[in-house]
This record gives structure tokens, sequence and C-alpha cells, in this order.
């Protein structure tokens, strides 16, 4: 098998549109158009505009992303492409885009779990991932912990939330105060104005009756309810709110679950090296908080720059790379976009 394959990655699961180019671990372009602003006054990603958004967005986000990479479509040796999961209409218009392109060229079609772009992205940041790694994935719609064997062919799960997803929880939570879509980076930013310790909000799933059953699960919807019934209360009783401190204490507490369970998970599975992955994985002080105690653990942390946490091409193109490289058949071009695809799955 060649050494360093050229990949193209396209990934349309949700509300960007990203043409990546790899060659190997290394980045050669990562082209993004986002839809964001047209979700804005729903207050959430509407699948239909999204969908639309990613037709029209295809084709010149493709043509910006050959040309930052100075390549030519002929060069490519493997077309990869996010196949779930997501939003279902939104993923058909990337595979489709994929497979006539992987059908017109004639090269290989690989059909990628998004979440395990997430997973990857760091690769091409700071090289391959020893094994095993542990991952912490935060994004929009999961929170797990990974036990990462081989970023192509073996991810087990050690850990989920039960309920929202860490970045479910930001969106609900500046919706509730009144800030715009989408909730993290700007609670992200407000936070840093306000006291992390001026409201105690709960952590979940670590007390002790729940760390038996829970102690490497998260739940993030007892917290949004808990800043709900703050405000709710603030308000009824003519307390003067501060958003900046209801949005540091809240983010310290996300912070802080999610930091020290991946730490004890390290510790108990005996993996001494952590990567961080999804749209959470941007957020300062969760990247803080985790260097911090992955400093006091022995503990090596692998961050992403935060432009490659959010949704990208270019953390599906990595993952090509990875399935070329480690010999993995390629996608039939007859595969379905799966908008379950289960986190385990790395490729279809
Ligand atoms: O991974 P992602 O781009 O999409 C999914 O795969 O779901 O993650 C999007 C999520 C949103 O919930 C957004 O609010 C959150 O990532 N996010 C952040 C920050 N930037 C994006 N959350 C906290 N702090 C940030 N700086
Ligand atoms: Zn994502």
């Amino acid at each position: 098998m060649m050494s360093a394959p050229l990949i193209l990655g396209i990934e349309s699961s949700c509300d960007e549109t990203g043409v990546g180019i790899v060659r190997g671990h290394e980045l050669l372009a990562n082209e993004v158009a986002s839809s964001v602003d047209e979700h804005v006054r729903f207050g959430g990603v509407v699948p239909e505009i999204a969908s639309r958004a990613h037709v029209e967005a295809l084709g010149p986000t493709l043509r910006r992303a050959l040309a930052a990479a100075d390549v030519d479509l002929s060069q490519i040796d493997a077309i990869a492409v996010t196949a779930g999961p997501g939003l279902m209409g939104a993923l058909v218009v990337g595979l489709s885009a994929a497979k006539a392109l992987a059908f017109a060229l004639n090269k290989p079609l690989y059909g990628v779990n998004h979440l395990i772009g997430h997973v990857g992205v760091d690769i091409l940041d700071h090289g391959p991932l020893p094994s095993p790694t542990m991952a912490l994935l935060v994004s929009g719609g999961h929170t797990n912990l990974l036990r990462v064997g081989n970023i192509a062919t073996q991810i087990d799960e050690i850990g989920t939330t039960i309920d929202d997803a860490a970045g479910e929880a930001y969106d609900k939570v500046a919706r509730l105060l009144g800030l715009a879509y989408p909730g993290g980076p700007v609670i992200d930013r407000l936070a840093g104005e306000g006291n992390p310790r001026a409201i105690s909000f709960p952590r979940g799933l670590t007390a002790r009756h729940d760390l038996e059953r829970h102690r490497f699960n998260y739940s993030f919807s007892g917290l949004k309810t808990a800043v709900a019934r703050w405000v709710e209360i603030s308000r009824r009783d003519g307390v003067e709110i501060s958003i900046p401190d209801v949005a540091a204490s809240f983010q310290e507490a996300v912070a802080d679950v999610l930091t020290s369970k991946a730490i004890d998970a390290c510790q108990f599975h005996g993996i001494d090296t952590l990567v961080l992955g999804g749209g959470v994985a941007a957020n300062s002080r969760l990247r803080g908080l985790l260097a911090e105690r992955c400093d006091q653990g022995g503990i090596t942390l692998r961050r992403p720059r935060p432009a490659l946490c959010t949704d990208n091409g270019a953390m599906i193109a990595v993952i090509g790379a990875e399935l070329v490289m480690a010999g993995v058949a390629p996608s039939s071009l007859d595969i379905s976009a799966d908008s379950g695809m289960p986190i385990t799955q790395v490729s279809m």
C-alpha cells in the first residue's frame, strides 16, 4: 500500500459543508462553508435548510479546497465521506457527491463515521495516536469516552451520556439565558467575564451511588434543569441575574465532570494518552482544566487546534488516510447514509 495517500474528505452531516484534503497525516486544505446564519432565527439547525445549503455550497467548497491544496482531482487516491451519524438529508448530499466523484474518477470510496473524524483529527496536528489512547469526544449530539486501540479498526465504548450531550447542554442553557445559537462559543466568551464559583451547579453522576453503575457515564440534563430553576427563582425573587456568572458556573460544572471522569477512565484502564475531540473541545475552560489535571495525573494530553474541533472535511479525510494505510477495504458504491451509525463503527 502507498505510504502517504492523497485523500479528499467530504463532510455534510449537520450545518457545515466541509471539504478537506490530506496527504497521509499532512493537512493540505480545509475549506468550510457554514449555513449557521440561516438557522439562527430558528434557534437550532433546520434540516431542510441545511440540506439545501449543502447542495449550493458543495461545488464551490470543493473547488476552493483543490485550489488551496494545489492539487487536481485526478491526483486524488481515494474519497472519504461522512456516512453518519447526522441529519439524513444533509448526509445524503455529501454522500451522493462523493459517490459521483469516486465513480467518475474510478477511485475507492470510504464511508466514514463523523464521530471518529472528531476523535482522529488531532493526528493532523500532533501525529499518530499511540495504542491504546483514551478519547474524550464532546460534540453537539454525543459525549463519549472511547478506548482507541486503532483509529481505523478498533474503537470500544467506555462511557456515554445517559441523556443530553455536552454541546446540547451548552445550546439549551444558552437558549434559556436568551443567548444566540450555537450556545457553546457564546457561553465560553461570557464565562470569561464571570465567576465560576458564583453558583454551585450539580455535577451529574458523581454521587457515590451513581458511581457504582455510571462511573464513566455522563448526564447533563439535571445540570440544565438546575440552571433553569436558578434563573426562574432569581427572576421570581427579583434578584438581578449576572449572565456571566451563570455562564461561568455552568461551564465550570461541565468542564469539571468531563475532565474528572476522563482522567479516572485513563487511570482505571491504564491508558496514559488522552485525546480530546468534538465541537465542545474548542471550549477554553475544558482545554485548560484538562491540561491541568492531565499534568497532575501524568497523562499526555492531545488537543487539536480549536479550528479543527468543529465539523470539517479534513477530519474525514484523515480517517480515510488511516483506513487506506491500514488496508481496510473500501465501501461499496451503493452504501446508504446511516443517521444513527454506531460509534464503534469506523467505516462502512
Ligand atoms: O462537533 P460539532 O461541531 O457538531 C456535532 O457533531 O454535533 O459540535 C457542535 C457543538 C455545539 O453544541 C456547540 O455549541 C459546541 O459544539 N461548541 C462549543 C464551543 N464551540 C462549539 N461548546 C463549548 N465551547 C465552545 N467554545
Ligand atoms: Zn461534529
